[in-house]
C-alpha cells in the first residue's frame, strides 16, 4: 500500500492512503454537513460519517479538504469558494477520498447559511450521482487537473 502527499491550499499537507476502489452511493440517503465560514465541520450527520470512514471525532473542527481527493481539480473548488462566498447556491458532482483510501462520488449542492443578511457559515447535501454525469466528470477533471499540472 502506498501513501499520496496531498498538498491543500492553506500550505498543509498530508500523507494519505489512495486506493482504486469506489464504495457505492447509499442507496435512499443524504449525507449532510455543515461548515463555519472557513470550511471547517461543525456538524455531520451519520450518513457522513459512515461512508468518510472517519469518527465523528475526527471529522468536527476539521477543514472540509479532509475528503479531498488527489483527482479533483483545483479550479472545481475555486469555483466552489467563488460560488459560495457570493452568497450563491454551487452544484457539483465530487470525489471524496474516505479514510481507508477507496473513494465515493456525490452530487453536493452547497449553500451558504446567511443571518441578518451575512454569511455566518456553509452547508452540503449530497445525493447519489448520475453514473452519465460521473463519467462525464472523470473525462472532464482528467484534463482539468493536467492543464494545472503542466
Ligand atoms: C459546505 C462545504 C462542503 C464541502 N464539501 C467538500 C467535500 O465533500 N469534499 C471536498 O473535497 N471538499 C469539500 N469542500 C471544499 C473544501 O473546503 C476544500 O476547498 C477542498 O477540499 C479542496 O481543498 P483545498 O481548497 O485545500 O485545495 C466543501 C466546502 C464547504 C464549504
Amino acid at each position: 500500500m502506498s501513501k499520496i502527499k496531498i498538498k491543500y491550499y492553506d500550505g498543509t499537507s498530508d500523507k494519505r492512503e489512495v486506493l482504486d476502489e469506489e464504495v457505492p452511493y447509499p442507496e435512499g440517503k443524504l449525507i449532510v454537513s455543515r461548515t463555519d465560514i472557513f470550511g471547517n465541520l461543525t456538524h455531520c450527520n451519520q450518513s457522513f460519517v459512515d461512508m468518510s470512514g472517519f469518527e465523528e471525532d475526527e471529522l468536527i473542527g476539521k477543514s472540509h479538504y479532509i475528503l479531498r481527493h488527489p483527482d479533483m481539480p483545483r479550479a472545481a473548488f475555486k469555483d466552489l469558494w467563488g460560488t459560495i462566498k457570493a452568497g450563491n447556491k454551487w452544484k457539483g458532482y465530487v470525489k471524496n477520498l474516505r479514510k481507508d483510501g477507496k473513494y465515493y462520488w456525490v452530487y453536493a449542492v452547497v449553500v451558504p447559511n446567511i443571518r441578518k443578511g451575512k454569511v455566518v457559515g456553509y452547508a452540503s447535501v449530497r445525493r447519489k450521482p448520475s453514473r452519465t454525469k460521473v463519467n462525464e466528470c472523470i473525462a472532464l477533471y482528467k484534463t482539468m487537473l493536467a492543464e494545472e499540472q503542466s
